[in-house]
């Protein structure tokens, strides 16, 4: 070798060097590979007479390669996102290929004739866990005493840090969707756990609410939950089950105010063949199709003192007995109970032992009425608009101002039923896309509704104010009756009476 030539070749390793510096810098610059490429493909057609250069990958669905970038001769970052023909070879054998004279290769002939002089193509491929997911190629222009071998060394390393990036970036990728997916994942778990998708509300007592069924749901508490009716009691019951250990296990319901005395304790307990006329089999009850899972028991209130004696028992004992069965047969059931009447003035009146009231009373959610949160009115409105207009296929866009300021100023006295039943209604006379005052049921259009007449006699007025300074003082004293009597300078007897009498329950104050 001649100095001069010598000395050229020196140079030439310094820019090769410089090159894969610059190179790496490229690439780790990026997790994403879409940005990288390009500038490492133009660092190389500015130093080593390259005249084209691609990488092309293996897509991972479909096995089929496509040009993931590219430079070209005339256009820097060129359109023409062809895969060259010996690329697929290349990624199929996983090995190297050297064609010194593409006009001599006729897989490559078409690209040759294009490009101003003759040409050479280098491919390598692009190997990934000892496996090839791509090539890199480059055209160089044709030289007659090109050291091949060191030209192909050099392009394998670039090859091998394009592949080292490609590596890394799906990892990236991979570790990413992870979390994407575990997080989508534990989005829903949470949920579903509390049901929560499903009741609306913002409102702070709403908001209570949702605190109190977290706080429960995980023991096997029972709870019992009050309220007046239409307030979600059951919605409230579902999402205690749902958040619970249990709710893979059956969620079963009774209804105690819809079957008659005679029926409910067979319903219950179940009964065995022959234990009454007409028990043709054994027949199990809801305690034991409940096993595992939640009984929930509404309208308590309404059960007779016979069967509150049976319930009773089987709080206690954990065991139920079917009728005329001579086996107690245990039964792991977490009891969910409901109510909106006045449990403590049932048991003033001896309709309600008291025995079972402290038994059900271990952890008590009340569902606040709806005229006590007043920003939950729209958020439901709304919700029920969309849910009705959907299911009657009406195109139902929104609520005018004079029908929002109609729902909001409405007292609700049937709560969250009372206001799904009257979007309900307001969706199926609506003929157009928004729904008018007009459209909302007359107990709503009255001055009454908005307030602006007395609804309602001068006793019953008078009742409610009586029952609104009591709360209030109550409310003050945390449920104590004594310091409430002297607050509204009564005496404790007569407080007493009118807490009786308007079925106030003191325990609520108590927090
Ligand atoms: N927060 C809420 N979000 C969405 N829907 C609700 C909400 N609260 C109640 N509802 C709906 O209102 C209706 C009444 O609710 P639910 O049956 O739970 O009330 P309840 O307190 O058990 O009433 P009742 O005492 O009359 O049995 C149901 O259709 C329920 O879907
Ligand atoms: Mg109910």
């Amino acid at each position: 070798m001649r100095a001069t030539e010598a000395e050229a070749d020196g140079t030439g390793e310094i820019r090769k060097l410089t090159s894969l510096v610059d190179i790496s810098q490229e690439l780790a610059g990026s997790l994403n590979l879409g940005a990288s490429l390009p500038g490492v493909l133009e660092l190389l057609g500015q130093h080593h007479s390259v005249v084209r250069a691609s990488v092309v990958l293996v897509d991972e669905e479909s096995g089929e390669l496509y040009v993931k970038a590219a430079i070209d001769g005339e256009s820097p970052r060129g359109r023409g996102r062809r895969v060259d023909g010996l690329a697929g070879k290349v990624v199929e054998s996983g090995r190297s290929l050297v064609v010194p004279q593409v006009s001599r290769e006729p897989l490559l002939h078409d690209r040759g004739r294009r490009a101003a002089g003759e040409l050479s193509f280098i491919a390598v491929p692009l190997v990934v866990n000892r496996k090839a997911v791509g090539a890199f190629t480059v055209f160089l222009r044709y030289k007659a005493h090109r050291h091949y071998q060191r030209s192909l060394k050099f392009f394998r390393v670039v090859g091998s840090m394009i592949a080292q990036a490609i590596k890394v970036s799906r990892l990236a990728e991979a570790e990413k969707r992870q979390l994407v997916e575990e997080n989508t994942q534990l989005r829903e778990e949470l949920r579903d756990r509390y049901a929560f998708r499903s009741i609306i509300g913002n409102s702070a007592p709403i908001q209570a609410v949702y605190e109190q069924v977290a706080q429960v749901a995980r023991a096997a508490t029972t709870v019992l939950v009050r309220g007046e009716s239409g307030t979600g009691k059951e919605m409230i019951a579902h999402a205690i089950h749902h958040g619970s250990p249990r709710a893979r296990k059956p969620f079963v319901k009774v209804s105690c105010a819809a079957l008659p005395d005679t029926l409910i304790e067979s319903e219950l307990f179940g009964y065995e063949r022959g234990a009454f006329t007409g028990a043709q089999g054994l027949k199990k009850g809801r305690f034991e199709l409940a096993d595992g899972g939640t009984l929930f028991l509404d309208e308590i209130g309404d059960l007779s003192l016979a069967t509150q004696v049976k319930l009773l028992r089987v709080l206690q004992e954990r065991e139920i007995e079917r009728l005329g069965g001579t086996q107690p047969v245990r039964v792991n059931v977490r009891l969910i109970a409901a109510t909106h009447r006045p449990l403590e003035r049932l048991i003033a009146d001896g309709q309600f032992r008291d025995d079972l009231f402290y038994r059900l009373n271990v952890f008590t959610i009340y569902a606040p009425p709806l005229r006590e949160r007043k920003p939950d009115i729209m958020l439901l409105a709304d919700h029920f608009l969309e849910k009705f207009a959907s299911e009657h296929g009406r195109p139902i866009k929104r609520i005018s101002t004079p029908a929002i300021d109609m729902l909001t100023s409405y007292h609700w006295p049937g709560n969250v039923r009372e206001l799904e039943n009257t979007i309900e209604r307001a969706v199926l006379v609506c003929e157009g896309s928004v729904i008018h005052g007009h459209h909302l049921p007359p107990t709503l259009q009255t001055a009454e509704a908005s307030g602006t007449v007395p609804r309602l006699s001068l006793t019953d007025s008078l009742g409610a104010f009586e029952r609104d300074l009591i709360q209030d003082a109550l409310k003050s004293t945390r449920g104590n009756r004594a310091r409430a009597a002297r607050l509204l300078r009564t005496t404790e007897r007569i407080l007493n009476y009118k807490v009786r009498k308007h079925g106030i329950d003191c325990e609520r104050f108590r927090a």
